[in-house]
């Protein structure tokens, strides 16, 4: 959701973008085209840190869930000694599903539901019958496939990429930028799943902007003017390449956060600067998260692609303790004001989707408020474009 072309890093200096707007936007096929999207898969979802939900959702030994990236299925258990596994949800007998729900708790192990073979919940093959006497087969060999997980800020973050990076290797600058927030201890207050008719990077390119605010979101827009705030973190850095992007938005008059009546009872998150009690600060951690921090609230959204033209859009909300703990709690004034911003946004958004999938659609022009979106859109283009 930032706003303006210019671009401010932390330390509060100017600098100009780091690449022109004279490029034109993507063509329709990397819109509606399968190769495309399975590509994206590979080199985007399947080879970065993905933020996939909180470390509470399964707080004791036996907790589990599910969760898809692209048509992946993977386990998220917390084993007996209280650590976080990820696997690939699939018998390593004939590839069947293991745990066929969407999540659970205090389970001992997972029986898969053809043969019955049976793994422990760090993932080892203990259970599989009549095959005492087959050669060459070591149980230890097959276990469930491991998928590297970690933990940040609360969240659980894997990568299907079995080496490379570590989250802090990978993503070290953006959550450095979160040191002085206690983000682990908070709470979520609520959330909704949405099933959007657009590319998923129609999402990331519409959130990367605020060009759009004044004619689609007149409440956002009342609080946070579209033309406020600064960019202040892009894909192509002078240094080099990162994996994040976005800046922030200012409050209009005295209001302190983004809710229907503008104001919030709620305090600050611990660690809230002056500065940023007056701000909203945006992010989109490359490829599927959008991270906004409020003075008061942290909201995320992850996008999923489920084919080239839908996507499942996560949208989570949480808040401190000391919030979540008192008597009138009621995060509702925060979350409906953004359930209305997101159907407002993923309405334009299919209607974007529709119309880049024309023939006649060869590719437009980008204003001069959507710097974000054309660094993204290079970006992205940038690495489809490499052989790999
Ligand atoms: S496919 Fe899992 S036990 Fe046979
Ligand atoms: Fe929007």
């Amino acid at each position: 959701m930032p706003a303006t072309a210019g671009a401010r890093p932390p330390d509060g200096a100017v600098r100009e973008p780091t690449f022109h707007l004279t490029g034109t936007t993507p063509a329709g096929r990397l819109y509606w085209d399968p190769d495309v999207l399975r590509t994206e898969l590979e080199r985007f979802y399947y080879r970065h840190w993905l933020c996939i939900g909180r470390e509470d959702r399964i707080p004791a030994p036996g907790d589990f869930f599910t969760t898809r990236v692209g048509p992946e299925s993977i386990l998220l258990v917390r084993d007996g000694k209280g650590r976080i596994g990820a696997f690939y949800n699939l018998c390593r007998h004939r590839g069947t599903r293991v745990a066929l729900e969407e999540g659970g708790r205090g389970a001992h192990s997972f029986v898969c539901p053809y043969h019955s073979w049976t793994y422990s919940l760090d993932g080892r093959l203990t259970g599989a019958p009549h095959t005492k006497t087959i050669e060459k087969f070591d149980r230890a060999e097959f276990g469930l496939w491991p998928v590297r997980v970690e933990t940040w800020g609360g969240f659980i973050w894997i990568n299907l990429e079995p080496k490379g990076p570590s989250l802090k290797e990978e993503l070290g600058t953006f959550l450095h930028r979160f040191d002085a927030t206690p983000l682990d201890g908070l709470k979520l207050g609520g959330g909704k799943i949405y099933e959007v008719e657009a590319n998923w990077k129609i999402i990331v390119e519409n959130f990367s902007e605020c060009y759009h605010c004044a004619p689609v979101h007149p409440s956002l827009n009342r609080l946070t003017p579209y033309m406020t705030g600064d960019n202040d973190a892009y894909f192509h850095e002078p240094g080099g390449r990162s994996l994040y992007s976005g800046g922030y938005m200012e409050f209009a008059k005295d209001y302190t956060s983004m809710t229907r009546t503008g104001y919030t009872k709620r305090p600050v998150l611990p660690g809230t600067t002056p500065e940023d009690s007056k701000r909203v600060r945006y992010y989109t951690v490359f490829p599927n998260m959008f991270f906004s921090l409020h003075p008061d609230f942290l909201m995320t959204h992850r996008v999923w692609p489920t084919s080239p033209s839908h996507c499942r859009i996560e949208n989570e909300f949480y808040f401190s303790p000391e919030a979540a703990a008192a008597p009138d709690f009621d995060p509702s004034d925060a979350i409906e004001l953004w359930d209305e911003i997101n159907l407002q946004d993923w309405r334009v958004c299919a209607l974007a989707q529709e119309g880049v999938a024309s023939r006649a659609w060869k590719g437009g022009r980008y204003s001069e408020q959507e710097a974000l979106t054309a660094d993204f859109d290079a970006f992205v283009t940038e690495e489809l474009a490499h052989k790999k």
